[in-house]
């Protein structure tokens, strides 16, 4: 079998012996959907070359997306035919109908079987919709199915926030096979976008079983972004437990991980390269961060690293590369006390050789995107607001209109107050106030999606007049790919890029800041920085792009790391407690947003801790004691 994973040259790192699975790092989830694509279809077409079937057994969820989108590419352009193909999906909620939108039946029609020439009879999914006494025997035959055919030639594998494989949650044993299973309650809350709310996601699921899916001839399991490396690294480096069902994969003699920057990031041989014995290149940004670990290894502060503490502590190659330990410790030590600063658009009048802005001009024209109507004030609600005290030229570009975000009740309360105020004369606000009251469901219908926009729109304009700016300043861009009315987007195209485009060239501003939360490959968020660098990249020539300096912020879930951070603005009690009143306004979002994930804290609880917590750890380093800060990364284009 040619296997085109194994044979490409892994990505930018090599195997350690940390590792018990092999693994390929991509440079993002496109080229690796790519080469897990190409090498199912060379599969395919081997087989129909010696007249055999493929049997694929294939996995639903966010991450296979493009690996089937890819696969049907090929299937048109180069006329790769599916007849020999027989599949046998991993699984699906139980119990769900068929034609729910959010059964994996309906997924996999979507995604993959709609497009390609496979034959009906050849595809398998555990049918969510049986009686509950016809549930065992169908799991029998389902395995018997698998069997008669020879076996799995290849598995598709994705893995959840709970370690799990197909819907193996924690405590699954090695030898389970398809069967009846509960779902953890992290897994229900990560479906909870898509069914509208976690009390609408099935309890249970049938799912094909760990033994069912190591007795697969090949395996590739699949992770892309942040979110996923706590689990990776668990199957990868740890020992074989069934509290991470994954790490069961460490006993195939066959199985590759695909994964991208973001989910290999806890990787030893990424994480603390110089433990495993890597070659390093030792420039700014390894230095800081091989010492900022090992501040963290030996509890001590930069300028109090000692040469011991390197030698005794995997440093010993950087030992030699710098000869002095002491003036690292000060070059170090330095880097970060100047991403240290209250003067976030430059400070006026000072020596800026070392400041992480420019001093000129005084006043700069800046331009703030937000992803959703309240990334801004989240993510740099204290930055926001010193750009405007420092009397800069300060705008706002809300990307989309946020509207899936607002509830029914939100909505119905807007209207049933404006209902009573016009004396009910509207017809299409009686309709809405209809179905807002009898359905429980996102509600796709337009005229209510825009009411939830302006409500948005409304939070937004309260936030900002609070910080300081006249409405003139605020942009809604209302992005056309978010308008599907769906939690599903469509994909951005080129009327998106123009209006991003559009904004910067009105505005031509010394300083773009944007959410870059790169590693989510597939969030409201990556898109809206995807289209922000294409923007970029046609503007590039312009003579007033010279001038224009793109700051990263990272959006409501992660943070940079230390040895990222280009720029950190500190914010005093008196600025933190300004910077929650600004997130207050976007009352829509309180805590019964379905977006929130299994943190229940409010947007302003998580971003204070995550800001104070930013200033402990510099704190720790021996930098100055502050409150709280934002963090910021440059992005050169
Ligand atoms: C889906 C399945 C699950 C998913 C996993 C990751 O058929 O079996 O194990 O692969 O939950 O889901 P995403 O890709 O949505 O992060």
């Amino acid at each position: 079998m040619t296997n085109i994973l194994k044979h490409k040259k892994p990505g930018s790192t090599q195997e350690t012996s940390f590792e018990k699975i092999h693994n390929i790092i991509f440079k993002n989830s496109i080229d690796g959907s790519k080469a897990v694509a190409r090498e199912i279809a060379d599969l395919i077409k081997i087989k129909n070359d010696k007249k055999e079937n493929c049997v694929l057994g294939l996995a639903t969820g966010s991450s296979p997306i493009t690996i089937y989108e890819e696969l049907v590419k090929i299937h048109k352009k180069e006329r790769l035919s599916f007849q020999n193909v027989i599949t046998f999906n991993l699984d699906e909620y139980y119990p769900i109908s068929i034609d729910n939108k959010e059964s994996y039946h309906s997924f996999m029609y979507e995604h993959l079987f709609n497009h390609i020439d496979i034959l009906d009879k050849n595809i398998n999914i555990p049918k969510g919709d049986l009686k509950e006494n016809k549930v065992k025997q169908f799991c029998r035959n389902y395995e018997d199915k698998i069997s008669k055919l020879g076996g799995l030639d290849f598995q598709l594998l994705g893995i959840g926030r709970t370690g799990h494989i197909g819907f193996n949650e924690p405590g699954s044993s090695l030898n389970s096979e398809t069967r009846l299973v509960k779902l953890d309650h992290l897994t229900r809350t990560d479906a909870s976008k898509s069914f509208g709310g976690s009390e609408n996601v099935p309890n249970t699921a049938i799912t094909m079983g760990v033994s069912t899916i190591l007795n697969a001839k090949r395996i590739v399991l699949i992770a892309w972004g942040e979110n996923k490396s706590e689990m990776i690294y668990e199957s990868i480096e740890s020992k074989i437990s069934q509290s991470v069902t994954a790490s069961f994969l460490q006993n195939h003699k066959n199985v590759t991980f695909a994964l991208d920057h973001g989910s290999a990031s806890k990787l030893t041989k990424i994480d603390t390269p110089w433990i495993v014995g890597s070659k390093i290149q030792w420039n700014e940004e390894t230095k800081t961060r091989a010492l900022n670990w090992l501040c963290s290894k030996t509890g001590k502060s930069i300028l109090r690293l000692s040469l011991s503490d390197y030698n005794e502590n995997h440093l010993s190659d950087l030992v030699a590369a710098v000869q002095n330990t002491h003036d690292l410790n000060l070059e170090v030590f330095n880097r970060l006390q100047r991403a240290i600063t209250g003067w976030p658009g430059g400070k006026p009048n000072a020596d800026d050789t070392s400041r992480p802005e420019r001093a000129i001009p005084e006043k700069k024209k800046v331009l703030i995107f937000s992803p959703h109507p309240d990334d801004d004030v989240i993510s740099m609600g204290g930055t926001f607001q010193r750009l405007v005290d420092q009397g800069h030229d300060v705008h706002v570009a809300y990307q989309t209109s946020g509207n899936i975000a607002v509830s029914n009740d939100s909505v119905l309360k807007f209207l049933e107050v404006y209902n009573d105020i016009c004396e009910g004369k509207e017809k299409k606000i009686k309709n809405a106030i209809k179905l807002l009251t009898d359905n429980n469901d996102i509600i796709e219908d337009r005229s209510v999606r825009d009411i939830a926009g302006k409500i948005r729109e409304k939070e937004a304009l309260a936030a900002t007049r609070y910080v300081g700016l006249l409405d003139s300043k605020v942009h809604f861009l209302k992005l056309p790919f978010y308008e599907t009315g769906r939690i599903k987007k469509n994909k951005p195209n080129k009327n998106d890029e123009n209006i991003m485009k559009d904004i910067i060239s009105k505005i031509k501003p010394h300083q773009i800041y944007a959410a870059g939360d790169l590693a989510d490959p597939h969030g409201t968020h990556a898109v809206c920085i995807e289209l922000l660098f294409k923007a970029l990249k046609r503007l590039k020539k312009e003579s007033f792009m010279k001038n224009c300096w793109v700051w990263l912020y990272r959006g409501a879930w992660h943070e940079w790391d230390i040895h990222e951070i280009e720029m950190a603005v500190p914010m005093s009690p008196k600025q933190l407690l300004k910077k929650r009143k600004s997130i207050f306004f976007h009352k829509s979002q309180n805590n019964s947003v379905m977006f929130q994930g299994d943190d229940k804290r409010e947007f302003w609880e998580r971003v204070e801790e995550r800001n104070r917590d930013i200033a402990k750890k510099y704190r720790k380093l021996g930098m100055a004691d502050y409150e709280a800060m934002e963090t910021f990364r440059r992005y050169h284009f």
